[in-house]
């Protein structure tokens, strides 16, 4: 049965598990990768800019022996020059997965429906779930474990966010979220997580006040406020957003050693301060490589023979 892995509960608890060890197993050893693509190719089609997801993608296809093919929006025009169900039919007789980068979550749902092969998300509006597995490998990786840690997150409620408390959820971290009332995250996507949180022994909060969010964090999160295609609503969020920015008199209140992450690009002097960015805590840029090991590992997932 071909796989996909649009949202993070694609994955059972135990492959999510297996894939995270895997993807430490394959920073290590990156020669280790097994060539499951030998001979295959993987379509990117994106309608977004992309730095870490494209390149991450594009150096873990060749590591696994494939060949990647880069589309943009002027390439494909999707939805404009023929509907996704047509796109989707025709390059999947052409390559052997596909990771796509949309606006709407229908676009990459859709794809998954009319592709013959493997489709992946690489980020909707909805969720960007091959960032959260880059997200836990990095706490995984710094904190020796995936248990009994909070992850407090301030900011927008966003598609990172919906990821990073599924991938929370699923394997018994608790999070604290802090967003404006206005910009809270998905109510059902919330609950859902909470429930699943609550059966892996972790707590899933949300408030509106961030000191109380990051109050005994062991990593404080953020991202832009502005993601990508709301640009026309910025002026209005940087007033929203005012009092989210992570900072050294935010994190100071989280606990002693607690460690700093962000999906990138980032704001600086937004979201988060130029000073916590560059923090001795800062986990950004090992975030950032993980991508790159997280990819791997779900290719080799997804493209087993
Ligand atoms: N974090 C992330 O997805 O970065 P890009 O938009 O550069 O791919
Ligand atoms: N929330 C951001 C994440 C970018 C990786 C966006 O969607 O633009």
């Amino acid at each position: 049965m071909t796989r996909h892995f649009l949202t993070m509960t694609d994955l059972s608890v135990a492959e999510l598990r297996s894939l995270l060890h895997r993807a430490a197993e394959l920073k290590q050893r990156p020669a280790a990768a097994k060539p499951v693509l030998a001979g295959r190719t993987v379509a990117l089609v994106f309608q977004k800019p992309s730095m870490r997801t494209r390149v991450a993608f594009e150096v873990a296809v060749l590591r696994l022996g494939g060949a990647a093919i880069y589309l943009g929006q002027d390439d494909i025009q999707l939805g404009q020059r023929e509907p996704i169900q047509d796109v989707a039919r025709v390059l999947s007789r052409y390559v052997d997965g596909i990771v796509v980068r949309t606006f709407g979550h229908a676009d990459v749902e859709a794809f998954a429906r009319y592709a013959r092969c493997p489709v992946i998300n690489g980020l909707s509006d909805a969720v960007h779930p091959c960032q959260a597995l880059a997200d836990l490998l990095t706490i995984q990786e710094a904190f020796g474990r995936l248990k009994a840690l909070t992850v407090a997150y301030v900011g927008d409620g966003n598609n990172v966010l919906h990821s990073l408390v599924q991938g929370c959820a699923m394997l018994g971290l608790s999070l604290s979220a802090a967003t404006p009332t206005g910009y809270r995250p998905n109510a059902a996507l919330w609950a859902a997580a909470a429930r699943d949180g609550k059966r892996h022994g972790a707590t899933i909060a949300w408030t509106s006040h961030p000191a109380q969010a990051v109050r005994g964090a062991d990593v404080v999160y953020t991202d832009v406020w502005t993601s990508m295609g709301q640009e026309r609503e910025r002026a209005v969020r940087l007033k929203a957003f005012r009092g989210y920015q992570i900072n050294r008199s935010l994190l100071a209140k989280a606990k002693p050693g607690a460690r700093i992450m962000h999906c990138l690009p980032a704001h600086r002097g937004e979201e988060i301060t130029d000073d916590v960015m560059e923090h001795r805590r800062s986990l950004i840029f090992d975030q950032a490589e993980n991508r790159l090991h997280a990819h791997a590992a779900l290719l080799e997932f997804l493209f087993r023979r």
